[in-house]
């Protein structure tokens, strides 16, 4: 076992959520409550941030770090922060939830076991995150298309609406209709009321607030959370979330293990530039290990590999099963948003694990009911908004892609295009290119 998981599971939680419903704020607050971060910090965030008059911003400097982040009150790029909790250790991902940030929410929601949604109670502004643009829709559909199969909610700002009950029951039955769509298990979802700002419901309840209010705290919820499953058997994965080049250690490809196990020692083979090397040493977290398993984000050093060889969105295999780069591949799609219709030759972008490439639609093959897959409709013209289709895709770059009935995580894709998630998906077939 790995040393970051031998004590306490280890698990990768990414806080999503419309632009300032209070993900950052409400992570930050949660990190002073649980005493991971000192109150001199908060009161040196609150002095800086009141001179730039972003005082209401004091908590969200724990994650918001980049000086462009905090002069705008906006996160831009993923703010991670590791605590622990009575049951797992947990890294905490910070996603940003602005429109243009969204290719960086994605990246932070492919190396996440589950995810925090956070959504803001005020008036207007549950409202605006819901609408067909909003992004507690665009990022629902996201989290569960990169493979977080464990959710919870965050209803935020309760503050703002003086801890009505009736405003609660509104917005959880908007976002529990919303997650059944999107494919969640809506019994195992957990709804938490918070005010990131008042910092209730953080660590315990506070029933003189929400004195309607039985379930439990945001720190309770997420001790409810499942270890997820660690499939140790199936063929190794690594998709490569950056590389390095380390003075004195040589070349070192970063990112989180999906299948398999990484030993010292092993032989590996990077695809689709197909280059090997030999693994001399693994690392997580700043310790040495000998061995990583699902789950472990890990940075490991190759002998044999320069640098320049490698890129974000290759993925590391054994050479006995190397991951298989696609010629082209049928997908299962369902096209969240799109302004008139998709047809044959439409060539937007491809977003599959840490992979990001050009992907035109060769066929759409059958148009299908959403919720049964049954046929519709067979090599329909096009496509819109709403339907869902079975497609052939041929990625314009080469790329890797498996099949999701055998290895989830690098069978589930997004389809964007101009800054917009145009359509999420799985990979039911793949046609592998010959390398
Ligand atoms: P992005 O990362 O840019 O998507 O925003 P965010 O979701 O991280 O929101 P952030 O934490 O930056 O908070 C946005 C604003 O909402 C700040 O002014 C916060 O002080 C405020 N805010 C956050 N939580 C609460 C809350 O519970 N009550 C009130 N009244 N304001 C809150
Ligand atoms: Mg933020």
């Amino acid at each position: 076992m790995s040393s970051a998981s031998a004590k306490k599971p280890h698990l990768n939680l990414v806080v999503i959520g419309h632009v300032d419903h209070g993900k950052s704020t409400l992570m930050g607050r949660f990190l002073y409550e649980i005493r991971a971060i000192d109150e001199r910090i908060i009161k040196e965030y609150e002095e800086e941030a009141k001179k730039i008059g972003k005082e209401s911003f004091k908590y969200a400097w724990v994650l918001d770090r980049l000086k462009e982040e905090r002069e705008r009150g906006l996160t831009i790029d993923l703010g991670f922060y590791k605590f622990e909790t009575q049951k797992y250790f947990f890294t905490l991902i910070d996603a940003p939830g602005h429109r243009d940030f969204v290719k960086n929410m994605v990246t932070g929601a492919s190396q996440a076991d589950c995810a925090l949604l956070v959504v803001s109670a005020k008036e207007g502004e549950y409202e605006a995150g819901m609408s067909p643009g909003g992004q507690t829709r665009e990022h629902a559909f996201l989290a569960k298309t990169m493979g977080v199969d464990q959710i919870m909610v965050a209803i935020n700002k309760m503050d703002t609406v003086n801890y009505s009950q009736q405003r609660y029951e509104e917005v959880k039955s908007g976002i529990a209709r919303l997650l059944r769509m999107v494919g969640y298990n809506i019994n195992k979802v957990q709804f938490v009321p918070t005010s990131a700002w008042e910092g209730v419901n953080i660590i315990k309840v506070d029933k003189s607030k929400t004195p309607w209010y039985n379930g439990p705290s945001l720190l309770e919820a997420f001790d409810m959370f499942e270890e997820p499953p660690r499939p140790i058997d199936k063929p190794l994965r690594i998709p490569i979330q950056d590389v390095y080049s380390i003075r004195g250690v040589g070349t070192v490809p970063v990112g989180r293990v999906e299948t398999g196990v990484l030993r010292v020692g092993d032989t590996v083979v990077f695809m689709p530039p197909n280059v090997k090397g030999e693994v001399k040493s693994i690392e997580t977290h700043h310790t040495r290990i000998e061995q990583a398993i699902p789950g472990d984000n890990i940075g490991f050093n190759v002998k044999g590999v320069e640098k320049t060889q490698l890129r974000r969105g290759d993925v590391a295999g054994h050479p006995t099963s190397p991951p298989t780069v696609a010629e082209e591949f049928v997908g299962r799609i369902f096209v969240l948003y799109h302004p008139t219709a998709i047809a044959a030759g439409y060539t937007p972008v491809l977003h599959v694990h840490t992979a990001t490439v050009p992907v035109k639609f060769v066929a759409i093959e059958k148009k299908i009911d959403p919720r049964t897959g049954a046929a519709v409709e067979e090599n329909p013209p096009f496509i819109k908004q709403g339907d869902a289709a079975i497609v052939r895709f041929k990625p314009l770059k080469t790329v890797v892609i498996e099949k999701y009935s055998e290895l989830p995580q690098l069978g589930r894709f997004a389809i964007r295009d101009s800054g917009r998630t145009i359509a999420a998906g799985v990979v039911i077939d793949v046609v592998p290119a010959k390398v």
